[in-house]
């Protein structure tokens, strides 16, 4: 079994994937973080030297080496599922999940994090705000593919899993996680 979490950045793909993952006893995958370990260079600076086409050929490699991992929560970029036809990829390898967060969300949690992300590093907050309209827009597209939308605002990412979990496991879609 493999769940697999997308959404906007910011979403809280990466915080709530660890949780998840540790609370399921399953493996956890963050595709930007793979990308990083494996090229040693850091987004930004691929970004800038390498260009964006070329990172979205490399972020699909490894999606589709991450994917054959069993038993893992993976946690993609924002763009991850957008580009390549990852999505039907990512559906037709596990349970897919929508992290929702409106617009005014997205937009306070990425004033203060903008740095790390180089599509909107050198935006000012009004044009931030502009950007967050437009590509969400587009970004639906795809993300409202999930097998699973869930709207995470105002919700705390350790009782979210505990809801999660709940529910996958009633439709047996995993296994209790039984303490030894
Ligand atoms: C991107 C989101 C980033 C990272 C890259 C591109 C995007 O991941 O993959 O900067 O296109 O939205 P996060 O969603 O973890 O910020």
């Amino acid at each position: 079994m493999r769940i697999i979490l997308i959404g906007f950045m910011s979403s809280g793909k990466t915080t709530i994937g660890k949780i998840l993952a540790n609370n399921l006893n399953y493996n956890f995958y963050d595709i930007d973080e793979i990308f990083e370990e494996r090229f040693k260079i850091s987004i930004n600076n691929f970004f800038e030297k390498f260009g964006e086409n070329k990172f979205r050929e490399l972020e699909h490699y490894l999606l589709k080496k991450t994917l054959l991992e069993d038993n893992c929560v993976v946690s993609c970029g924002g763009g991850t599922p957008c580009f390549y036809d990852n999505i039907k990829l990512i559906n037709e390898s596990g349970m897919s999940i929508y992290l929702k967060l409106p617009q005014y969300d997205l937009l306070e949690r990425l004033k203060k994090t903008k740095k790390k992300r180089p599509l909107i590093v050198d935006l000012s907050n009004e044009k931030l705000k502009e950007y967050i309209y437009e590509n969400l827009n587009k970004r639906e597209i795809y993300y409202n593919q999930a097998r699973v939308i869930i709207d995470v605002k105002g919700i705390l990412p350790q009782s979210f899993v505990v809801h999660l979990k709940e529910l996958l496991e009633k439709q047996n879609l995993i296994l209790p996680f039984k303490k030894e």
